[in-house]
């Protein structure tokens, strides 16, 4: 038996590694183990219960506001500890966030080779986004395996010098976790309006806190108070430095509804009957092309460029003005609408996870 342990910190991850986990448990020859970080904690288990999956450790990480340093210590002291006792023959981990960071660095400090699933993706900016372009480079220079989800991705990775042999190019896993759920059309379970075009809303990213933020909130009411049809649907991710602004600036607008994040099958259900989707999240770029609904994406740069390539995602940043003029222009577009609105998946097919679980099986003989 091939003991591989994955590892699981935040909301996305959970959600990427899902398709993963389910796959590699399917094979008797692997041995496989649930570590949660619990990076974030509600958020976590809202994906874990969604897919099913029991941790087998629970680090209980979380922290309220917690920060980036004593993020760090924390969880690289709590994975040493589990790494010793475990020995796992393979660790796997997914994206760029604190925990993937220090998984890796965790693993390279055990000899343990480590897969990184969602390789490659760069800005080339380490400011940009903060700080996960910097997780995510140190993590490519430490893994074994890189799961790349586009050919760009892999070309990132051999410009860096990794070798040619261990890169693989997969397609992205969370789009097999879209399709394991669309098919259902989820319901928001939310007060939305069917007469009203709905606005989804993310935001979260820490290089936006502050002034970006705030002109992101202003644009997005802006908006709300131009266009009566429109009807806003905004989950605030539970970050304080989120949470305290979103409700001040959005809170009491009667087409604005802010609620709690949503578990993911509501929040499929609230893609797919978006009009147009606003965000700064990674997952959401991805899975929003997929069905067809067009981003404007609120940050400066971004590592998943094979969407804005293909004119389904739009970079508009945090700037007022440009924010509420790309979104009115696709409000009383029609044209310009459907030329966003067309249904392209450049991020997988449904199938990464099991071309990942067939390199391991290949690999570990
Ligand atoms: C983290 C990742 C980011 C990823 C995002 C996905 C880092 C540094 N950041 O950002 O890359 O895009 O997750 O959402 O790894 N909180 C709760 N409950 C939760 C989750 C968060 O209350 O379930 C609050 C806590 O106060 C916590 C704070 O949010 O301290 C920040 O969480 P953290 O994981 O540090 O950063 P995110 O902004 O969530
Ligand atoms: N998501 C969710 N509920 C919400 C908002 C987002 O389930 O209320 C999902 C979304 O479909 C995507 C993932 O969470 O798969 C994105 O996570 P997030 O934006 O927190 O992180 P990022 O992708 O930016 O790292």
């Amino acid at each position: 038996m091939t003991k591989v342990i994955c590892i699981v910190g935040t909301r996305p991850e959970a959600i990427k590694m899902a398709p993963v986990i389910r796959a590699l448990a399917a094979e008797p020859r692997f041995d496989v183990r649930v570590l949660a970080t619990a990076q974030h904690r509600q958020m976590l288990d809202q994906v874990l219960r969604v897919f099913g999956i029991e941790p087998d450790i629970d680090l209980d990480i979380m922290r309220p506001n917690q920060g980036l340093a004593t993020l760090t210590a924390r969880l690289l002291l709590e994975l040493d500890g589990v790494l010793l006792a475990e020995k796992p023959d393979v660790v796997l981990a997914q994206g760029d966030t604190t925990t993937v960071m220090t998984a890796a660095l965790a693993c390279f400090y055990h000899r343990i080779p480590f897969g990184h699933v969602e390789a490659g993706l760069r800005t080339g900016d380490l400011s940009n986004p903060f700080p996960e372009e910097m997780n995510r480079v140190v993590a490519g220079r430490l893994a074994r395996w890189h799961f790349a989800p586009t050919e760009s991705a892999r070309q990132n990775l051999l410009r860096e010098g990794v070798s040619d042999s261990q890169v693989w190019v997969t397609g992205n896993t969370v789009i097999d976790a879209l399709v394991s759920v669309a098919d259902m059309q989820p319901d928001t379970g939310l007060p939305i309006d069917d007469s009203k075009r709905l606005v989804l809303v993310t935001s979260h990213r820490r290089e936006n806190f502050g002034a970006p933020f705030e002109s992101i909130c202003r644009a997005v009411r802006e908006i709300a108070d131009r266009n009566e049809d429109v009807q806003v649907l905004y989950p605030v991710h539970p970050n304080p430095n989120v949470q305290t602004v979103a409700h001040r600036t959005l809170g009491d607008h009667p087409r604005i509804v802010l609620c709690p994040p949503l578990d993911y099958l509501p929040f499929v259900g609230a893609m797919q009957r978006a009009y147009l989707i606003l965000s700064d999240s990674g997952g959401v770029q991805e899975e929003a092309p997929a069905l067809g609904k067009p981003v404007l994406v609120l940050r400066q740069e971004t590592e998943r460029p094979e969407a804005v390539e293909a004119g389904v995602v739009r970079l508009v940043g945090h700037d007022f003005d440009r924010i509420v003029g790309e979104a009115q222009r696709l409000l009383d577009d029609p044209a310009a609408y459907a030329a966003m609105a067309r249904g392209v998946s450049p991020y997988g097919d449904g199938h990464a996870a099991g071309r990942i679980v067939g390199v391991l099986r290949e690999h570990l003989g």
